[in-house]
């Protein structure tokens, strides 16, 4: 498919530590680094894959996180989610460190068994993942007992998330060009969690708030908390209770909790919708045929005379009007009702 090389071409009772339950140990005849696909034998599950990994994790006290964050400081945070609060630091990672390194820092305000196990999930997927498009957790802090933490501490990335600066009024609108290669480099971290891995990974919380941007505007995926093992062998999905985020998740999703790749698909297709106009996926402070983005957009397709209308004013017309058509045309491929017709991240990465 062409549509994709478009970015390319612009862009210039809980238990404490993350460990498995099952101790069965890795197979020997891997190194701890071979993650792509193996042919042959089964893939291993992530918890597997984790053990040998987790060593590259540091393990953080709850006292030297609390002094770095002077006590979780109002002053030093940096924003909030579903989890939790997030706090900027720093804090030599080493002995050895001349300089300390700023980091973020998110703190579990939930207490009980959910908020472990997405702590859980994300310390046992970050910790296997490498990719220049995924946030690098650093560490963890886990605090058992009737003062139960849950903290994770990731690279700082500077420029907050993406939803900050496509709906933020008071921030400069990201330019045409970044916002390509922010789609080329989102896709491409999705890609690799499909099909760069010995097993596959469904992100399932795919969302502009959950896209992070570095100094240069580069896009990292960030929040593994609801992150799954894919189907394997013959299988087409695996069947989980629908979690994710209202106006992101796939219908058929929602309505039948089989989860697939193509699940993700979607949600990348909303957020493609949301970079070209500027607009929320759902938006209660619109007029009622305007709050859904991606009914809204049907009115303006991709070939239509108006489709200028969808896009975002804030770029001042400083865009490629063919460039954006092509992207509405991508966008809505990955919104086919049936998931079979989407098309894969890869190929959307690739072409
Ligand atoms: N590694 C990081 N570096 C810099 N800022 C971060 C980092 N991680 C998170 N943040 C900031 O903290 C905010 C809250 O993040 P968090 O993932 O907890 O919630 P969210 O994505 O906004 O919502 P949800 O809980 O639905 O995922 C982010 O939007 C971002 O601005
Ligand atoms: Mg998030």
């Amino acid at each position: 498919m062409k549509c994709l090389s478009i970015f390319q071409s612009k862009s210039a009772g809980a238990k404490s530590s993350p460990e498995p339950k099952e101790e069965n140990p890795p197979s020997k005849s891997k190194p701890a680094t071979k993650l792509v696909k193996s042919t042959g034998s089964s893939p291993r599950s992530i918890p597997e894959i984790y053990k040998e990994r987790e060593h590259t994790l540091k393990k953080f006290s709850f006292s030297d996180l609390r002094n770095a964050t002077s006590n979780f400081s109002k002053l030093l945070k940096i924003g909030e989610g579903g989890f939790g609060s997030v706090y900027k630091a720093r804090f030599k990672l080493s002995e050895s460190d001349n300089d300390p390194t700023v980091v973020a820092i998110k703190r579990l305000n939930k207490q009980g068994m959910q908020g472990h196990k997405e702590w859980q999930t994300e310390v046992q997927f970050l910790g296997v993942v490498d990719h220049p498009n995924l946030v690098k957790l650093l560490g963890y802090c886990s605090v058992d007992g009737d003062r139960m933490q849950r903290l994770l501490v990731y690279e700082y990335m500077p420029n907050k998330s993406l939803s900050v600066h496509l709906f933020s009024p008071t921030l400069p609108p990201i330019p045409w060009k970044t916002r390509l290669q922010i789609c080329l480099g989102a896709a491409e971290g999705l890609a690799y969690l499909h099909e760069g891995l010995e097993i596959q990974v469904i992100f399932r919380d795919f969302k502009s708030s959950n896209v992070l941007l570095d100094e240069n505007f580069n896009p990292k995926l960030s929040d593994f908390g609801l992150a799954r093992e894919g189907p394997q062998g013959d299988r087409s999905h695996v069947s989980t209770m629908p979690v994710g985020t209202y106006g992101y998740a796939a219908p058929e999703y929602v309505e039948t909790g089989h989860l697939k790749s193509k699940s993700d698909v979607w949600s990348f297709g909303v957020v493609l919708f949301e970079i070209l106009t500027g607009r929320w996926a759902v938006d209660k402070n619109r007029p009622k045929g305007e709050q859904k983005l991606i009914e809204w957009v049907k009115q303006f397709p991709a070939d239509s005379r108006n489709f200028w209308m969808i896009v975002d004013r804030r770029l001042n017309d400083k865009y490629s009007v063919k460039a954006a058509r092509k992207v509405a045309k991508l966008a809505v491929s990955c919104l086919y009702k049936n998931p079979d017709d989407r098309p894969t991240m890869s190929r959307l990465s690739r072409a």
